[in-house]
């Protein structure tokens, strides 16, 4: 057994959480294979604290993949509810009628053969085999992610990371105790080598930790580079009166629906406004006075922005304050109230 492994191991024997799918670690059992299908499911987008109370209300209503297999559809949906995900529900129902019909009611046995199970992915598979049936499968989730990266001093990018992350799981895991060096894993990441405040004085693996030594935990593990956003460019018109400027109320569909805006071109996060003095929704001697840039949520906006002394139509009111407006107009409007104070530069 690897120096980690060893360390590892007899961390979790002293402090490994209590929980109701588990058996105590080193008891020489495996836990319930139904169990720890169930467990699994519930767990994999939702927290340990959120998931006791359902697992314990699954059992105790189907204490058995049969039973539960034996539900209609509708029970297990409604008492699902408030877990979310319900894709989940409808897919353990499904897996449990599959292991009852086409399996005798055992659930297989490896890896291979639960992947095969419907809401059984890569994660669980491997986790129900390490766990409930002691198979030497790689188990990769979040928190083992976290903890091994920082331990490695693992820099590569996620989703890529992940391959090395198996690698160094399957070199590490030991052939006599796979499912508790699984779950000691997640309890490590759980407890101590949590995601912003990490306990590295409590850690029993701190023995080779690279980023323990570099003092950089936090560095990893590192996050995909974010996907650019779609930039999107259109006009805005402020029309002046002295040093007033028109506003008009947006539609209340759209991006900033309802709010006091300027006027503007019809610019989403899906397409392009029109620009150009001849866009504007009233006649006036526009001139281009710049460009505003605002970041949302889904898309980048680019808004020529075009000023001319005007007499606007339609409906609308005259402001003098930009603090009444989203900062994407306001970022407007002060730039053309700026320019209209500062002495032109002469042509
Ligand atoms: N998260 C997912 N599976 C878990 C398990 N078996 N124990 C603790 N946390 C988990």
């Amino acid at each position: 057994m690897t120096l980690f492994a060893q360390n590892l191991l007899t961390w979790y024997d002293r402090n490994a959480r209590t929980l109701p799918w588990r058996v105590p670690p080193g008891s020489g059992e495996h836990a319930n294979p139904y169990h720890v299908w169930l467990s699994e499911v519930m767990l994999q987008q939702t927290t340990v604290a959120a998931v006791k109370a359902y697992f314990e209300k699954f059992t105790a209503r189907w204490p058995s993949v049969e039973t539960l297999a034996a539900a209609s559809n509708d029970e297990v949906m409604a008492a699902w509810a408030g877990l979310g995900y319900y894709s989940r529900a409808r897919n353990l129902h499904a897996c449990a009628r599959i292991v009852v019909e086409n399996h005798g009611g055992h659930f297989p046995q490896t890896e291979v053969e639960l992947r095969k199970l419907p809401g059984i992915g890569d994660y669980t598979a491997a986790a129900i085999a390490a766990i409930a049936f002691g198979e030497k499968a790689a188990v990769v989730d979040g928190n083992i992610e976290r903890v091994v990266t920082r331990w490695a001093g693992d820099a590569t990018p996620l989703p890529k990371a992940k391959a090395q992350c198996r690698a160094f799981v399957d070199n590490h895991m030991p052939a006599e105790r796979p499912g508790d060096f699984a779950q000691a894993m997640m309890d490590l990441g759980a407890t101590i080598c949590t995601p912003r405040s990490p306990v590295c004085a409590l850690c029993p693996v701190t023995q080779g930790c690279t980023a323990r030594a570099a003092g950089n935990p936090l560095d990893y593990p590192v996050k995909p580079a974010k996907k650019a956003k779609p930039q999107r460019r259109g006009a805005v018109y402020v029309a002046l009166k002295g040093a007033e400027f028109w506003c008009v109320r947006r539609p209340e569909k759209g991006m900033l629906g309802g709010t006091a805006g300027l006027p503007t071109t019809d610019w989403s996060a899906r397409q392009d406004g029109a620009r150009g003095p001849n866009a504007a929704p009233f006649a006036a001697d526009w001139e281009q006075v710049g460009e505003i840039t605002h970041t949302f949520t889904h898309f980048g906006l680019t808004l020529e922005v075009y000023a001319a002394d005007a007499k606007p139509t339609g409906n609308g009111w005259w402001e003098s304050d930009t603090g009444n407006l989203p900062t994407l107009f306001a970022k407007a409007a002060r730039l053309t109230l700026d320019q209209a104070a500062a002495p032109r530069p002469s042509r």
